[in-house]
């Protein structure tokens, strides 16, 4: 690829109509980001985290200015076009893990692959591998009833990763979990990082997980108020 950035927006801007006033969700938002960050959007409920990760995860549309990801401007894109960037490269992780419950959990890390032309020996080999990566194995005939919120979350990652995207993208991953797995969470997802070299853009104000960031970008009414690089020397 030409451009050394998997993202980079210009001037992105969303602006939701609110019946005689409009709400400025994102304002002018300039950022990059290259493969292999791992990269935390904090900032407080209503700083426009969801909607950007939304924008660049080709799941919304701004309103003003441009979102390339991957070489693809996200707002020229068909529906089509941009159900392809999705399922092909990019993995997403909700905060409410959303598991398809009647599957099991090997059934849901195999879903993403259903979109892709690929023989089930292969799909297979991807399955048990993303789950051996989450340490989860020997869960894979559960279903999602029998996992703690820990290992739910687990299972969302290996879902996420599963395809080996280039980008994932986690709104919120740790909100609805205790500490503990919150550490947990943000371990196997920093390990994946620096194995698969997947570029992780992730949204949180949880303070138990802001020490993994190695750069926190903090937004503040849709704007981007610091962008910090962080030295982890902490280990
Ligand atoms: N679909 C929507 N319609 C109207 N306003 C919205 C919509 N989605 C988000 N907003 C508003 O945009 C702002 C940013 O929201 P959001 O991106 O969800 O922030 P965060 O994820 O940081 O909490 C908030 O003021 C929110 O109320
Ligand atoms: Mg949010």
């Amino acid at each position: 690829m030409e451009n050394e950035f998997l993202i980079q927006t210009e001037d992105l801007v969303k602006i939701y109509p609110m019946g005689d006033h409009s709400l400025v969700a994102l304002d002018h938002v300039n950022l990059t980001f290259k493969k292999g960050e791992f990269a935390g959007l904090v900032g407080p409920s209503g700083s426009g985290k969801t909607t950007l990760l939304n924008i660049v995860g080709s799941l919304d549309t701004p309103t003003e200015g441009s979102a390339l990801v991957l070489g693809e401007k996200v707002e020229h894109l068909s529906h089509k076009k941009s159900a392809e960037l999705r399922n092909k490269h990019i993995g997403f992780i909700f905060q409410t893990f959303n598991l398809l419950p009647v599957y099991t959990v090997y059934e849901n890390v195999e879903f993403p692959l259903l979109l892709l032309h690929m023989s089930p020996a292969d799909r297979q080999k991807l399955v048990m591998d993303a789950l051996e990566w989450v340490g989860l194995a020997d869960r894979a005939k559960s279903k999602p009833s029998q996992l703690s919120g820990g290992q739910s979350q687990r299972v969302a990652i290996a879902r996420a990763i599963v395809k080996k995207p280039e980008i994932v993208l986690a709104d919120e991953p740790t909100a609805n979990l205790d500490a503990e797995n919150s550490h947990h969470i943000l371990q196997t997802m920093e390990r994946l990082n620096r194995t698969l070299q997947t570029t992780f853009v992730f949204s949180t104000h949880d303070q138990k997980v802001i020490q993994y960031l190695r750069r926190k970008i903090t937004l503040l009414d849709g704007k981007v108020d610091k962008d910090e690089l962080i030295d982890t020397k902490r280990n």
